[in-house]
């Protein structure tokens, strides 16, 4: 029996916690490396018997140290960069959660990845989903892709009933238990504006064959097109442990302990159009992506500084979409040719951000 040996980032978060219930179950994989940004590890690290765990820092010394067979990034923001790019261009399996270094650093991880040679697995579920649909498919038989989005806890809202919402009830998701910040990002759209520009990296697909569509019971993951009018499903109870064993354990496919969809109790397939005035986020994530370059990294660093300050109550909820799109205004967007440009890009929309939130 072959062991992989897991690096898990953010091990201490919501997918960080759930990977650990995976691996935990799994004799054929054992956890070789464990990070944190800022929660002590030595309990976790002692429990699992783990000896690399490092609390902060640079996540490539880490991994460095600790030779695995597959990185579960699960950081959160742009703080993941360099593990994703580290692990591309070693050809070391990426199982990646952190969506956000897809988005900032997508033409640098394609290009990485294609020199390393290695596999990418998604883990977020959509991607996930659109993964499944599409192994053994040649892409010219593809229609689109359409991504399926919760909608949030603010679905069917107009724009004028977004300005007092607080970041309690932003934080009640309707579907999904997750981190701080991407439930932010799914009650403002700004996370399936992340996922749109994530597709297109990891799938190659131009950004007008990526649907987005509204999917209020998230049973539906995503879907795909195929030119002979096929529609091909991923279909589940929202549960992260299944794409992050399928990441992790791929291609063998273990069994999770994820509830089976009981189809004779009757299922609420029901789907509708975004609405993009009261979410703007999600319009100005398809525009970013478009514009190429750095837009796209510049716009998740906005928002990263945006959902800060909405959390810490310092801007209301329409503010955070305003912020992204001063920024994206006034930044030049010029591709990056290697991680040092991508950075001062990301710290440059930071600084633009910023000082939108200042008040006038
Ligand atoms: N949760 C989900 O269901 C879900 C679904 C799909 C995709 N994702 C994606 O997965 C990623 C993680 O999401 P999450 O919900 O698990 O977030 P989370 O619960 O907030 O956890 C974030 C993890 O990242 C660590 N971290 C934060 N800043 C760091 C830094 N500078 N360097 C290293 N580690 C750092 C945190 O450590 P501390 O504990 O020390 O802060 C924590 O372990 C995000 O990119 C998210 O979009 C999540």
């Amino acid at each position: 029996m072959h062991v992989k040996r897991v690096a898990l980032l953010g091990a201490t978060g919501s997918i960080g916690r759930q990977a650990i219930e995976i691996v935990e179950r799994n004799p054929e994989l054992e956890l070789c490396g464990l990070q944190s940004g800022s929660t002590p590890l030595d309990a976790l690290a002692a429990a699992y018997g783990v000896e690399h765990a490092q609390v902060g820092g640079d996540a490539t010394a880490l991994l460095d140290a600790c030779e695995p067979d597959v990185v579960l990034n699960a950081i959160v923001g742009f703080a993941g960069v360099r593990a994703t790019l580290w692990t591309l261009e070693r050809g070391i399996t990426l199982a990646l959660a952190n969506k956000e270094s897809l988005v900032a650093a997508g033409e640098l991880a394609v290009a990485a990845g294609e020199r390393g040679g290695g596999l990418l697995i998604p883990v977020d579920s959509e991607h996930s989903a659109l993964y499944q649909c599409l192994e053994g498919r040649a892409r010219e038989t593809v229609e689109s892709l359409v991504l399926t989005a919760s909608g949030g806890p603010f679905r069917g809202r107009a724009r004028s009933e977004l300005s007092g919402v607080t970041a309690a009830e932003a934080l009640a998701h309707p579907t999904w238990t997750m981190g701080r910040k991407i439930t932010v990002d799914s009650a403002t759209l700004a996370n399936k504006g992340l996922e749109l520009i994530e597709a297109h990296w990891l799938f190659g697909l131009p950004y007008e064959q990526i649907e987005v569509v509204v999917h209020p019971t998230s049973v539906v993951h995503s879907l795909v097109r195929l030119r002979d009018g096929a529609l091909l499903a991923h279909l589940g109870h929202p549960d992260m442990r299944v794409p992050i064993s399928f990441a992790l354990t791929y291609p063998e496919r273990a069994p999770t302990p994820a509830r089976a969809l009981d189809l004779a109790a009757g299922l609420e397939l029901r789907f509708e159009a975004p609405d993009l005035e009261a979410f703007p986020l999600l319009g100005l994530a398809r525009r970013a992506g478009e514009q190429g370059g750095t837009f796209p990294c510049a716009y998740n660093a906005a928002n990263e500084v945006a959902v800060a300050a909405f959390l810490e109550g310092r801007i209301g909820f329409l503010d955070i979409a305003a912020t992204v799109e001063d920024a994206l205004d006034v930044v030049d967007g010029s591709p990056a040719r290697d991680l040092d440009d991508l950075v001062e890009a990301d710290r440059a929309a930071r600084r633009a951000a910023e000082r939108r939130l200042v008040p006038a």
